[in-house]
């Protein structure tokens, strides 16, 4: 039977891609004319999955208008995006809604939690809309809580919490879908240091356990947690992989 094995007829296995984010000349364009703002200005960046990443830059650099656009909330003006290989560049609203409950999980510097519903219950307000049933959403909830350290707190009110355990409420509503990639934009930028820590130690057994994370920060003391950070200037990446060790000298020489 050997001898009549074609090579050629074998079913070929995809090569596993390993880029999560893939941003291609990326360009956001406000306005036009004499009042046009480039946001961002021809923006490349790949994210590989399992990467722990930061993005930084000055005040009006294109960092949240990037993180828009990497989380779905946004469009470019033009250029591509592929999100885990897909295309997503031009969905239109209801496409990149349904991508973005199903890939993304966000955590944001003001928690967004609902204050007249317990722990338990924001954290299972994104299974709403993945038709998964009511005791799986428990279940799910609870897991995702006791994950983040707070299996004791299911039914606290947000305003019995405080702003550390707020944020990783937050944290278990935007892993409880399995997310293939949590964004946080300036998730530390409301905490006090020692709460400061408590969430990066979260996001870093996230990170370790094989989830994808980029997060914007001002603060080169949370940047430093992360492997890897991208620098944007002028709605540009000028940077894409500095090291923290690296991070001083960039700073240091603006
Ligand atoms: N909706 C908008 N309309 C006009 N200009 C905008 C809008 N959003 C952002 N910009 C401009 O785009 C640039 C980048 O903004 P942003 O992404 O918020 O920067 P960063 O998050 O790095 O501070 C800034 O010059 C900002 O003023
Ligand atoms: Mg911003």
């Amino acid at each position: 039977m050997s001898q009549n094995l074609n090579t050629q007829e074998l079913p070929t296995v995809p090569t596993p891609t390993k880029k999560i984010i893939n941003l291609e000349h990326i360009f956001k364009i406000y306005g036009s004319g004499d009042t046009e703002v480039r946001a961002l200005n021809d923006v490349n960046l790949i994210v590989e999955t399992g990467e722990y990443c930061s993005i930084m830059g000055p005040s009006g650099s294109g960092k949240s208008t990037a993180m828009n656009i990497i989380g779905c909330l946004d469009r470019p003006t033009s250029g591509n995006y592929y999100l885990d290989d897909i295309d997503v560049a031009q969905m239109d609203d209801k496409q990149l809604a349904h991508i973005r409950n199903q890939k993304i999980g966000f955590v944001f510097q003001q928690f967004h939690l609902l204050p007249q519903l317990s722990a338990l219950e924001n954290v299972m307000l994104p299974m709403v809309y993945a038709s998964v049933s009511a005791k799986e959403r428990h279940d799910r909830a609870t897991e995702a809580l006791i994950r983040v350290g707070l299996g004791t707190r299911l039914s606290n009110k947000p305003t019995q919490l405080s702003g550390g355990q707020q944020q990783r409420v937050a944290i278990a509503r935007a892993i409880v879908n399995n997310p293939v990639l949590l964004l946080a934009d300036e998730p530390t930028g409301a905490l006090d240091t020692h709460t400061t820590q408590e969430v990066l130690a979260i996001f870093g057994e996230l990170n370790r356990s094989g989830m994808t994370v980029v997060m914007v920060t001002h603060e080169l003391d949370v940047a430093r947690h992360t492997q890897r950070i991208a620098w944007f200037v002028d709605g540009q990446v000028v940077h894409s992989h500095l090291t923290p060790g690296e991070l001083n000298r960039v700073v240091v020489s603006r």
